[in-house]
């Protein structure tokens, strides 16, 4: 079965031709991320005019990359929330006007479940039940899937997600945007235990996660460092060693993230955490959540490096997999910026 995925949740104009469910015949995504560059972080309407001017030439170049024609395609899905309003717009419209068109099947996909999938789109993926773990610009979600109709979210982020506390550092130290994989680079060079930065376990049985106290700890390390004299500049002061900063900065949101997920699989008794989203990119998280889990006897699946940003392939898998189980939406189907 072929399946066409479409996703423009936010800055990643995305195209995927996929048969059934994990075998990727094309995934071409255009990023607008060069356009945001200078203001720091996603602009909408530039994320949405991209998409509307990118669309169509990125659906050609799926077609083509696939070798194959319109007609060949059996079910339509794409992304109707959670995302930006204006940008999951312009991928519904293309992806309801193709169903309608081509009079085959369309599902609505949820962005965040669908970077679980990702790491399942493999020869042999887990079983279910698994716990889930998923760290995005904008989410940060533990949850306890029992199988593609039943997920359960039993962790949250209480304020900012883990990319967009990697996006807040990043402008703090002055470095650019995105800040994940610039930290991630300044990190290698320097000593996680130079500097503790705290971290923030909440309540001993919760699942949730917060991350702006650790935010916020980093400003105060930079600031605390100015003199008098430089207390109103900008800069960062002479004497602060960035990689140490990024280093130690890295190491509190791993350690976080680590640690919950491992007490959610705890909890939860399964053997199977399926981790996914642009931060779950960085190697020292990638490593950490590994051998930690390890220990408990857990195994840790990832997607390929390419299927961890936002990307159609995953969407077009996803809907296979909700197709088989009797999934179809209505070409009614409202986007919804704040699904959950
Ligand atoms: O999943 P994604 O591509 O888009 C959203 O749906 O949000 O995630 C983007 C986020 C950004 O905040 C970016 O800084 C972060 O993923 N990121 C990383 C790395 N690469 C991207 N964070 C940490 N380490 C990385 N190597
Ligand atoms: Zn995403």
């Amino acid at each position: 079965m072929l399946v066409l995925g479409v996703e423009t949740s936010c800055d990643e104009t995305a195209v995927a031709i996929v048969k059934n469910g994990r075998k990727v015949f094309s995934n071409i995504v255009a990023s607008s991320l060069h356009l945001h560059k200078q203001y720091g972080g996603v602009v909408p309407e530039i994320a949405t005019r991209h998409h509307v001017e990118l669309i169509n030439f990125v659906l050609d170049k799926a077609i083509k990359k696939a070798r194959i024609n319109l007609p060949d395609i059996d079910l339509i899905a794409c992304v109707y929330g959670p995302g930006l309003a204006g940008a999951l717009l312009v991928g519904n419209s293309l992806a309801k006007a193709l169903s309608f068109s081509l009079n085959v099947p369309f599902i609505g996909i949820n962005h965040i479940q669908a970077h679980l999938y990702a790491a399942l789109m493999k020869e042999e993926p887990p079983e279910f039940p698994f716990v889930g773990l998923v760290v995005s610009g904008g989410h940060t979600n533990l949850f306890y899937v029992k199988n593609y109709l039943n997920w359960k979210i039993i962790g949250a982020t209480r304020d900012d997600a883990a990319g967009e506390t990697f996006d807040k550092v990043a402008k703090i130290l002055k470095l650019e945007y995105p800040g994940g994989p610039v930290i991630e680079q300044q990190a290698k060079e320097g000593d996680p235990h130079k500097i503790r930065f705290p971290r923030s376990y909440l309540e001993e049985k919760s699942l949730d996660f917060s991350f702006s106290g650790l935010k916020t700890a980093v400003f105060y390390y930079i600031s605390g460092k100015k003199t008098n004299a430089r207390l109103s500049s900008s800069a960062i002061p002479e004497d602060v060693r960035l990689n140490d900063v990024a280093a130690g900065f890295q190491e509190a949101v791993v350690d976080i993230l680590v640690e919950k997920a491992y007490n959610a699989c705890i909890l939860k008794k399964v053997k199977h955490l399926v981790a996914g989203g642009g931060v779950v990119r960085n190697h020292k998280l990638r490593r950490s959540l590994t051998n930690r889990l390890k220990g408990a006897g857990i195994k840790v699946h990832f997607p390929h490096q390419d299927l961890c940003q936002d990307n159609a392939a995953m969407v077009a898998g996803l809907g296979y997999q909700l197709y088989k189980k009797g999934i179809r939406s209505q070409l009614s189907l409202e986007i919804q910026p704040n699904l959950l």
